[in-house]
């Protein structure tokens, strides 16, 4: 019954598999090298937004914590005061960048300025910044970008395009009681220029000083930044460093998963789809998740809907077996801390990966989406992520593209599975009768 149900499953699968086993063709490797490879990072969303946490006037405000200035209609002036108590004594750019390696990560992508404007390094540019604004005088980017190098970790940018603070942009209306609705902004469009002077003026020393390897951009919804706009940001920054990569959302309304789809009719280095893994992948691009582990990005006191360890391995298997990037993120504190709950997580996801590593980074989209689980390829070889163990002990698949030679799991290297082949491409796996690790176990076949 159950190998019935495996065979009509593995081909509705095989025949979607079609749709995303075809590499990327829109960057070539060269550029994007490091960043196929890498599979996992690890995003972090911080700002002075950790200070109220995603709460005002005492209450809960409902939401993203990240967009409290305008779910809370906070004014400028008021706003700002945050700054004043933003103070992160405790932050300890070596031990993030620590638990970003010990979590398996190989690159971490930071708010270097979120949609309220505020910046967190030191920009001559502004003085809404890190150390003029706030009693820490301490550039917490530079800190991470030096500790990343050391580290052998990619260190990444994330930059708003819409602004709620800078001079040029103006709320979109103001509500019953007179206070601002900041999204989308409008722009004066005098200032528009001189708006993307500043955005220059900004993102050049990201590029040439702090190292940046990936500018993210966002914001890019608001109605004022075009599809042209966002071509010339591309080109200049590619100008400043052609191995620079450049996520979709620097042209207009990218945000997701549409876009990039044909060469040369797009924008952008990779799509991003937010909050989701696309069923089929992107087909033909390179792409990314960026996901929470609980609901904010940015920290918020109130939400305490963690995803189990188990879904997020899951979801990063998911990710690797249709062919994209897997970016986890955290939302420190007012402090400098990453929360408790956060680290818990990736440390097992790090535990998990120090043995099954092979099966994701480096690796492709795999040849068959079982109902019992995910699989990857890499050369001849295809690792299937087992979630659900089979009651008696026999995996059974179909499609795995060539004939079988042996198979293992990867928590047990020296001791080979049997294996049993038919004329039809059919392969048996006896396993262990239970499952060895309770997320996924990976089995790896080796093919001829
Ligand atoms: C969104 C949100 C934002 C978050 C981002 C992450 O566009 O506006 O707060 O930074 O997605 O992908």
């Amino acid at each position: 019954m159950w190998q019935h149900a495996v065979v009509v499953i593995v081909a509705v699968v095989c025949f979607a598999s079609f749709c995303y086993a075809d590499a990327p063709k829109v960057a070539d490797d060269g550029r994007m090298g490091w960043w196929r490879e890498a599979r996992f990072g690890l995003f972090i969303h911080w700002g002075v937004y950790a200070v109220p946490a995603g709460r005002y006037d005492g209450k809960e405000v409902r939401g993203i914590s990240e967009w409290i200035m305008t779910r809370a209609n906070i004014p400028r002036d008021e706003y700002e005061k945050y700054a004043k108590d933003f103070n992160p004594t405790e932050f300890d750019a070596d031990e993030w960048v620590q638990l970003a390696k010990d979590a398996g990560m190989k690159y971490l992508v930071i708010t270097s300025k979120h949609h309220d404007g505020f910046t967190m390094f030191d920009s001559p540019a502004t003085e809404w910044d890190i150390i003029d604004a706030t009693p820490f005088d301490r550039d917490p980017l530079m800190e991470l970008s030096e500790a990343c190098a050391k580290r052998g970790i990619r260190f990444c940018t994330y930059y708003s395009i819409m602004d709620w603070h800078h001079r040029s942009q103006l709320p979109n209306k103001l509500n019953k009681a007179g206070r601002p609705v900041w999204n989308p902004t409008k722009i004066k469009p005098e200032e528009k220029q001189a708006y993307i002077a500043y955005m220059k003026a900004q993102l050049e020393p990201l590029v040439r000083d702090y190292k940046t390897h990936v500018l993210w951009f966002d914001g890019e919804w608001t109605p004022w930044w075009t599809e042209a706009d966002g071509k010339a940001m591309y080109e200049w920054l590619r100008s400043l460093n052609d191995d620079l990569l450049i996520n979709n959302r620097v042209g207009r309304g990218r945000k997701g998963m549409e876009g990039l789809t044909k060469e040369g009719d797009h924008v952008g280095d990779f799509g991003t789809p937010e909050q989701q893994i696309p069923k089929t992948g992107l087909p033909g691009v390179d792409w990314e998740s960026c996901m929470t582990m609980n609901k904010s990005w940015g920290y918020k006191v109130d939400d305490h809907q963690w995803k189990s360890t188990t879904q997020l391995i899951r979801n990063l298997i998911d990710t690797a077996s249709k062919g994209g990037n897997y970016l986890l993120n955290v939302g420190p504190d007012a402090k400098g801390r990453i929360p408790q709950a956060s680290v818990d997580r990736l440390r097992a996801m790090g535990e998990w990966l120090k043995v099954n590593g092979e099966a994701i980074y480096g690796t492709q989209a795999g040849p068959i989406q079982p109902e019992w689980g995910r699989s990857t390829r890499k050369g001849k070889t295809v690792y299937l992520h087992v979630f659900d163990w089979p009651g008696d002990g026999e995996l059974v698949v179909a499609g795995l593209g060539g004939v079988t030679k042996s198979a293992r799991l990867l928590a047990k290297p020296g001791q080979p599975l049997p294996v049993v082949s038919d004329e039809a491409g059919m392969v048996t796996i006896t396993l262990p009768k239970e499952a060895h690790d309770p997320h996924a176990t990976v089995v790896a076949v080796e093919l001829e």
